[in-house]
């Protein structure tokens, strides 16, 4: 090891390096010569593991010397390296038509709308409850869209509805379609093919003739829920109701029912859940009253039960309908609903998946 050892020694390789250094010419050359000094076997790192074994004097210099060494050589080292990285691109990009150095384009990539991402989650809620999936006709006959959900013909509860008419004439002359105010048409629809019992939520688009503001759109989405059996009871509503409020907003959360009115329910009922952001408390969301409605509900009429064939003294059932942007907006803090359809890509993209 003597002959490796001593500051000379060190001098030496650093002459040697340094000249190397100047003449290695591709980023190979380089690696090479890494490996020929500071390598487990290079000819540094040699002087440095002899450290332990000469004398202290000569050590400590030796060592000093080495260890200077090694970090000037390790800086000339990558600086070699950038400068040949830079005049391999140069020579690249001269050579190629197009401009090596210029960022990549980011690729746009489509995600799930966020009415398709509250949906499902609503579906999977009560799929995982034992309701199926059923979807129906956006144009509707009044047939379905009132008269079999017990709101006949010139019955003023069809103002709650403001109707979106379609003219429609066939061989049997002019008949008014319309579109679908609500996705309530479908309880008639099923019940009209399945006998019970049944279980079943349907998502759907729906119209409205009104005017647009923060709250109201003149399409949106429902879903709809339909149970029918023999002894179901509004306890049976309000259980699984329960379920769908916790699971969507939170085990913490409680629900609370009001009167409401729906021809094709009775009784008729708003269901709300205590305000998730103030617990209650009162707040911006919950308008200051501790409370959100979000949806409506109640037990299926005995005339809807028996205008689709099923026998109402033996059958009950429990129905309701809920708006899943308004759901979305409560659960994303979505402040107007026209942003779910205005296609503004800074919106789908904050709360799309
Ligand atoms: N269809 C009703 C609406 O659009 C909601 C509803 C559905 C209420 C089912 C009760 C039962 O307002």
């Amino acid at each position: 090891m003597t002959d490796v050892t001593g500051v000379a020694a060190v001098e030496e390789i650093r002459a040697e390096v340094l000249r190397a250094l100047e003449m290695a010419a591709t980023e190979e050359q380089l690696e090479d010569l890494r490996v020929a000094y500071l390598g487990r076997r290079g000819k540094l790192t040699q002087i440095l593991r002899s450290l332990g074994s000469i004398t202290p004097e000569v050590r400590r210099e030796t060592g000093a010397a080495a260890n200077e060494l090694k970090e000037v050589f390790e800086e000339k080292l990558a600086a070699r390296r950038k400068v040949l990285a830079d005049k391999k691109l140069a020579a690249l990009s001269g050579q190629e038509k197009i401009d090596v150095t210029l960022p990549g384009r980011p690729y746009l990539r489509g995600g799930l709308h966020p009415t398709t991402r509250i949906i499902r989650e609503i579906l999977d809620t009560f799929v995982s409850m034992g309701f199926a999936i059923a979807e129906g006709p956006e144009v509707e006959w009044d047939r379905y869209n009132f008269e079999s959900l017990n709101i006949p013909k010139d019955h003023p509860a069809r103002d709650i509805w403001d109707t979106l008419w379609v003219d429609y004439t066939d061989d049997s002359g002019y008949r008014p379609m319309l579109l679908r105010t609500h996705t309530s048409p479908m309880q008639a629809r099923i019940m009209e093919t399945v006998n019970p019992p049944v279980r079943v939520v349907v998502p759907g688009k729906c119209y409205r003739y009104e005017a647009t503001d923060a709250t109201h759109e003149w399409h949106f989405y429902q879903i709809e829920g339909l149970a029918v059996d023999e002894g179901i009871t509004f306890g049976n509503l309000k259980g699984t109701l329960y379920e769908f409020a916790q699971r969507m907003f939170g085990e913490e959360r409680k629900i609370r029912f009001r009167c409401d009115y729906f021809p094709f329910v009775e009784p008729g009922v708003d269901m709300s859940i205590d305000c998730f952001q103030c617990d209650g408390d009162g707040c911006r969301i919950c308008s200051h009253t501790g409370w959100i409605e979000i949806m409506g509900a109640g037990m299926v009429h005995p005339n809807v039960l028996s205008s689709a064939g099923y026998d109402s003294s033996v059958y009950t059932g429990f129905a309701f309908g809920m708006g899943p942007e308004r759901i979305a907006m409560l659960k994303y803090g979505i402040d107007d609903i026209r942003n779910f359809y205005s296609n503004d890509l800074r919106f789908l993209r904050e709360v799309g998946d």
